[in-house]
């Protein structure tokens, strides 16, 4: 994670980000601060990341790498604003034993991407449309030695996979199939029949926007409906306050980066 010191909204890159409306720092660092807190109580070790001036959107962590079985597919990202934070995370990896692999294309990490430790041996579901290209689905396949199943989203609002669909556990996502186009959604219906289906309000409160540790999930508070779906399935949701992360497009998926050593 890494701590929203310097956020703002200076820029608009997805149709959350409305840059007339100030953010409110302090709330904002309280709020980030709380899910910081509430993954360590959880039992999970959160390491930072040091918050860059000039770069409002690292407090969005999970966009600047992918890791699996401790390789590491970095970011490229899509847009000039954010692309130094990309140097930033491979700094983080660098000397920790991981095996980082530079990416020729465009890709916005964990935000396209999402890892399935148990499906079929360990597959990768990568998102395009908006932000990742989808060569770099094929460069995360030979980098990653995992099957990459491409989703193509079509809701601007939806512009990253982890604000569309999310992984619950070692096998099972939930995901609103309205962000992908009819083929990917009939895709992911044949591949995942069992999934949380998850409806617009849903995703538009960033209820999917989540992580979980396969027993909880942490979600954003306004998600209420969300949690009621996800505690029917079988887990334990844990709400967390983000309307200042939500200002920037993201919440909680959007500010964790997973490590898969
Ligand atoms: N303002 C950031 C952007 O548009 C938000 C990124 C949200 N992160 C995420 N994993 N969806 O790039």
């Amino acid at each position: 994670m890494c701590p929203p010191d310097h956020f703002t909204v200076e820029y608009a890159i997805n149709p959350w980000m409305d840059t007339t409306v100030p953010v409110d720092a302090s709330l904002a660092l309280k709020q980030w601060d709380m899910l910081r807190t509430t993954l360590a109580d959880l039992g999970h070790t959160v390491h930072l990341l040091s918050p860059e001036p000039g770069l409002p959107d690292m407090v969005y962590a999970a966009n600047g790498a992918f890791s699996v079985d401790g390789t590491v597919y970095g970011a490229q990202f899509r847009h000039p604003q954010r692309a130094a934070e990309a140097l930033a995370h491979r700094g983080f990896y660098a000397g920790g034993g991981w095996d980082f692999a530079s990416p020729v294309h465009v890709n916005e990490g964990e935000g396209d991407f999402a890892y399935l430790p148990v499906a079929y041996g360990g597959m990768v579901l990568a998102g395009y449309g908006f932000r990742t290209d989808p060569a770099a689905h094929a460069e995360a396949q030979e980098v990653l030695r995992r099957p990459v199943l491409s989703l193509k989203l079509v809701d601007p609002a939806f512009y990253h996979l982890d604000t569309a669909l999310a992984v619950l556990d070692d096998r099972h996502i939930a995901y609103y199939p309205g962000a992908f186009s009819p083929a990917s959604r009939r895709v992911l219906a044949q591949l995942f029949p069992d999934a949380v289906i998850a409806d617009r309000e849903d995703a538009e409160a960033f209820g999917l926007n989540l992580v979980s540790d396969g027993r909880h999930v942490v979600l954003n508070t306004e998600a209420v409906a969300m949690g009621d779906k996800v505690r029917a399935a079988g887990y334990l949701p844990v709400h967390v306050e983000l309307t200042e992360l939500k200002r920037g497009g993201g919440s909680v998926k959007c500010a964790v980066a997973e490590l898969r050593p």
